[in-house]
């Protein structure tokens, strides 16, 4: 007899997740995260994975092409800018004294004041920053941009096709617009089975932004997956929680610490990885 435990397969996982949805059959809908602590959650949920450089350098490398002119950016969903510091930065530096206009929308006060202060503390002249507190469908926007950028924001609209439509009427003319989103994968099967709904709708993941495309008539340039993964075996609560994006309560953390297990993989140090996958999808302004 082997003493070696048994390698997790997708059908353990799979027994696991359904074991998870009868735990909550029935159930209220547990607690959503809250707005006050979801910066600093997310923040250390990106410090277990490897996603952030990869979104950081593959968007770097699509502004690097919009040429040396005046480039203006709206991040929407913008968080507390730690990942639009990064590509202002890399504008700002790759043509010295270019304009570079960046604005954020993001409804959380407490993570508008943070992107802010994140780009403020980069000390660049020629940067002219602005944030709006709202959620995209009622920001008080009256410019348009080379680039409108959704970085894992677009799961909490109401109405993707209509957030698409939107976000290009605030593009110029052969402007850019980038939405970062996570198809339904091994992490987000645990999301959709534990988050509480969003204002009377799920999250919405890849197939459904690329639905919206479609049915919107909107062309898609490409769709690029960036193959990122997350080392979840020892996150604290907290972590986890967001990961799920849902208040754990205790009888559910060890279920759900089990299915992560069964769906990870031997990152390069040979430790447990949950696959961390982001889909990018591109679209011009005709
Ligand atoms: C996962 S975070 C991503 C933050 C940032 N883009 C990043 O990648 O670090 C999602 C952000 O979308 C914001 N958000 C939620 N609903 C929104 C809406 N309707 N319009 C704009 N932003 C929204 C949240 O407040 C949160 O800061």
């Amino acid at each position: 007899m082997s003493n070696v435990a048994p390698t997790p397969s997708i059908g353990t996982a799979a027994v696991l997740l359904d074991d998870l949805r009868a735990l909550r059959r029935g159930a209220p809908a547990l607690a959503g995260l809250e707005p006050k602590s979801y910066a600093r959650d997310h923040a250390a949920f990106e410090q277990l994975s490897d996603q952030r450089g990869l979104i950081a350098e593959h968007l770097a490398g699509r502004l690097a092409t919009m040429g040396d002119g005046p480039v203006s950016v709206l991040s929407v969903g913008c968080g507390d800018g730690s990942l639009d510091v990064q590509l202002a930065d890399s504008l700002v530096l790759a043509v010295p004294g270019r304009p570079v206009r960046y604005v954020g929308i993001e409804p959380w006060s407490g993570s508008a004041g943070l992107f802010t202060a994140n780009m403020a503390a980069l000390g660049a002249d020629e940067l002219s920053v602005d944030v709006h507190v709202a959620s995209f469908s009622n920001a008080p926007l009256d410019e348009t941009f080379d680039v409108v950028l959704f970085v894992h924001s677009i799961y909490y609209v109401a109405d993707v096709e209509e957030t698409l439509h939107g976000a290009l009427e605030l593009l110029r003319p052969g402007g850019e617009l980038w939405v970062l989103n996570a198809p339904r994968g091994a992490l987000n099967a645990l999301v959709d089975v534990l988050a509480p709904p969003l204002e009377g709708h799920r999250q919405w993941f890849s197939a459904d932004v690329e639905k919206a495309f479609i049915d919107g008539g909107i062309a898609l340039d490409e769709i690029v997956t960036l193959d990122a993964l997350v080392g979840l075996a020892s996150a604290s609560e907290r972590v986890l929680d967001f990961a799920v994006q849902a208040r754990l309560t205790p009888e559910l953390r060890g279920p759900v610490r089990a299915y992560l297990d069964a769906v990870s993989v031997p990152g390069a140090d040979g430790r447990p990885r949950v696959p961390h996958p982001v889909d990018v999808f591109a679209a011009a302004r005709r």
